[in-house]
């Protein structure tokens, strides 16, 4: 299989294209500003199904062929789409079944997108139709370089309560469990009566007069996700068959925002990670939640160089206010992706457009045409990343690890819980933060990855733990890693069912203690500590065996009781957090993490000065150094700073990037 960079000299850069929505005469001045801008990578067709096939059999193309032909003369190369994001509307008339149906039985209708279900047999086969006759018209064509099935598969709706998705959820379980019997045994349905007697009983988690089965409602979870996977396997394995040597993708989501899809589970199934992402302008922290999600998607790439699919120029449409990206933002934000790992500079969209609910979306070629700051943007960022084109499969460099896992995000926030304040990624983020702060870029790994190359690891609100995943970071401390462990971890199994004995039953052992009972706060209380701080969330009752406390809680009832501890584990060490630490406790836990583990920052830059290291296998090594500060900020690093082309000064000048390839 050919790599999709076998055909880029260096970074990607590029859009959406929506061609169908422009005259041809748009068409031609649309290619001769991508030659302006250096775009050399669009994806094509994701919405066009109705002007690819306007009615049933009857399938126009050439508007098509001479798009590819065009962009193939200009040297762009293409992610084609299966153009199955949104059903056309004379299908929706002959088979309204493909609809989507939600929990309260509504069925989801027309003149939007997405609307179909992944389990409907119907809408299965006509998508795969059109998925062959698209692979069977452009097999050869030169500008084909990528499949981009489907669109942010599992976007808007995730979980589907129709009658063909409760038959394939059936499905799933029976291949899950085998018997029934063992799934009443993991199911827990001793409980309340619950008890099944057989697959054909057995509902989608839907209305019911309280709480519903626990483990039910994180199997249908894994099923919403998997059914999307299925679907897109469906389609994978249709072009596969006819373009086997065309690498196919589709755009993840990966970010704080989404938690239906469990991406570590999809990486297993595409040929290059490509995800998408939007800022949330309100947000005063907004860069670092940027960089959450670009380590998450480096971590579901498993380190591999993975693909910026889409992210905006400026605003938004679908936020309650749309602000517009502050000037050089959007430089910053593309290259802070590139520092994370990306290799591919994406937008939606390439122009904006002038009809449609996303008009007021920024895109590259905005309403007011090539005399804008935008374009003017658009442009610089294409030579800055021409200039970046030796960073292009380099891998970036960090010792620290942060476990992140969907499955623990469903399970810990589900109902029932000692307290709803527990939210998975409160921890991590915070982690995340302090290490961002510092110049400390982390991996997101699986909880099953390989832990060899990480001196930390940070195991945050890991609830639901299989045995495996548990004795992988036992491993890890045992190696030689600090390993640090914070609460409502290691309470379950995949099952959702207790592990007996005293909490956290999967790390008693690795951690040193026993907890008691937990103590959650009030909404908005604190604990106060020994260290003169506090926490908040949460509080327990833990117990030393073997470990020492560090930080203990001073108040009533819990004064003198643990409340961070440190455990000797083999060549390395286990930590443990009882609590949601304020910033000075967070730091301090840091700091004394970090001085263990041997890890600091890749060099010494001022304050709102975000650093990362990509570094290829030959020793070539690129500082990125991005600042987000209102002031002119010092970096000591020596070498040519690659997007003058000059010696680096050791200053990056207030706003602006820096990437210095290192002597
Ligand atoms: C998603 C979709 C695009 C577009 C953008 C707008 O990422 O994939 O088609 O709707 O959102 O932000």
């Amino acid at each position: 299989m050919a790599r999709f960079w076998d055909k880029i000299p260096g970074i990607a850069y590029g859009a959406d294209y929506n061609p169908e929505q422009w005259p041809v005469e748009v068409h031609r001045e649309d290619l001769e500003l991508m030659r302006q801008a250096g775009v050399n990578a669009l994806s094509v067709g994701i919405f066009s199904w109705a002007w690819l096939e306007p009615a049933e059999g009857n399938y126009n193309f050439s508007w098509l062929d001479d798009i590819m032909d065009n962009l193939a003369t200009a040297g762009i190369n293409v992610a084609l789409a299966t153009a199955t994001a949104a059903p056309p509307a004379w299908l929706v008339r002959k088979h309204p079944e493909i609809l989507p149906v939600t929990i309260d039985g509504t069925t989801l209708g027309p003149g939007s997108r997405r609307h179909y279900s992944p389990s409907s047999s119907v809408y299965r086969a006509y998508a795969a139709k059109m998925t062959r006759v698209l692979a069977e018209r452009y097999k050869d064509h030169p500008a084909l370089a990528l499949w981009h099935v489907d669109n942010e598969l599992g976007c808007h709706v995730s979980e589907f309560y129709g009658p063909e998705d409760t038959v394939a959820f059936r499905s799933w379980l029976e291949r899950r469990y085998g018997s029934i019997e063992a799934l009443n045994e993991a199911w827990g349905t001793a409980f309340w009566s619950q008890r099944y007697g057989s697959f054909a009983e057995i509902l989608p988690p839907g209305n019911a007069p309280t709480t519903l089965n626990p483990t039910q409602q994180l199997d249908f979870a894994r099923f919403s996700s998997w059914a999307f996977i299925d679907f897109y396997n469906m389609l994978a394995a249709v072009i596969r068959e006819v373009t086997p040597l065309i690498p196919t993708t589709t755009n993840f989501m990966a970010s704080s925002a989404t938690k239906a899809l469990d991406y570590f589970d999809w990486a297993k199934n595409v040929d290059v990670i490509a995800n998408d992402h939007y800022l949330v302008a309100a947000d005063t922290e907004r860069h670092i939640e940027l960089a959450f999600s670009a380590d998450l998607t480096r971590g579901v790439s498993a380190g591999k160089p993975w693909m910026l699919m889409e992210h905006s120029t400026s605003a938004v449409n679908w936020q309650p206010r749309n602000m517009p990206k502050m000037p050089g933002e959007m430089l910053r934000n593309s290259l802070t992706h590139v520092a994370r790992g990306a290799d591919a500079v994406m937008f939606f969209q390439w122009r904006q457009s002038k009809a449609g609910s996303e008009k007021f979306h920024s895109s590259m070629v905005p309403h007011g045409g090539t005399n804008t700051r935008v374009w003017r943007e658009v442009v610089e960022l294409g030579s800055a990343l021409t200039s970046l084109a030796s960073i292009q499969g380099s891998r970036v460099e960090s010792r620290a690890a942060i476990v992140f896992d969907y499955e623990a995000w469903w399970a810990s926030e589900l109902d029932s819980h000692p307290s709803t304040d527990v939210q998975y990624l409160d921890m991590l983020r915070a982690f995340h933060r302090s290490l961002f702060l510092r110049g400390i870029t982390v991996d997101f790994v699986h909880p099953d990855a390989a832990l060899e190359n990480y001196d930390l690891v940070f195991v945050c609100t890991l609830y639901t733990v299989t045995d495996s995943a548990a004795a992988n970071i036992a491993a890890a401390a045992q190696r030689g890693a600090t390993v640090l462990i914070s609460y409502f971890s290691g309470i379950v199994n995949e099952n959702d069912a207790v592990r007996l004995g005293g909490y956290p039953g999967a790390f008693r052992e690795l951690l040193g203690i026993n907890i008691e009972e937990f103590h959650p706060l009030p909404e908005a209380g604190t604990v106060a500590l020994d260290n003169g701080n506090a926490g908040s969330i949460w509080s327990e009752h833990v117990h030393l065996a073997g470990a020492e406390a560090k930080v203990s809680f001073t108040a009533y009832p819990l004064q003198g009781v643990p409340a961070i501890t440190r455990n000797t584990a083999g060549a390395g060490s286990a930590w443990y957090l009882a609590t949601f630490p304020d910033t000075a406790t967070l730091e301090g836990l840091v700091d004394a993490l970090l001085e263990e583990s041997g890890i600091a920052a890749p060099t010494t830059a001022a304050a709102g000065v975000e650093l990362s290291r990509r570094l290829h296998a030959d020793g070539r090594s690129f500082l990125f150094a991005i600042n987000h500060s209102e002031l002119d900020a010092a970096v000591s690093a020596q070498g040519t700073e690659l997007l003058s082309g000059a010696t680096f000064t050791g200053i990056v000048a207030a706003g602006a990037v820096a990437v210095i390839a290192e002597s």
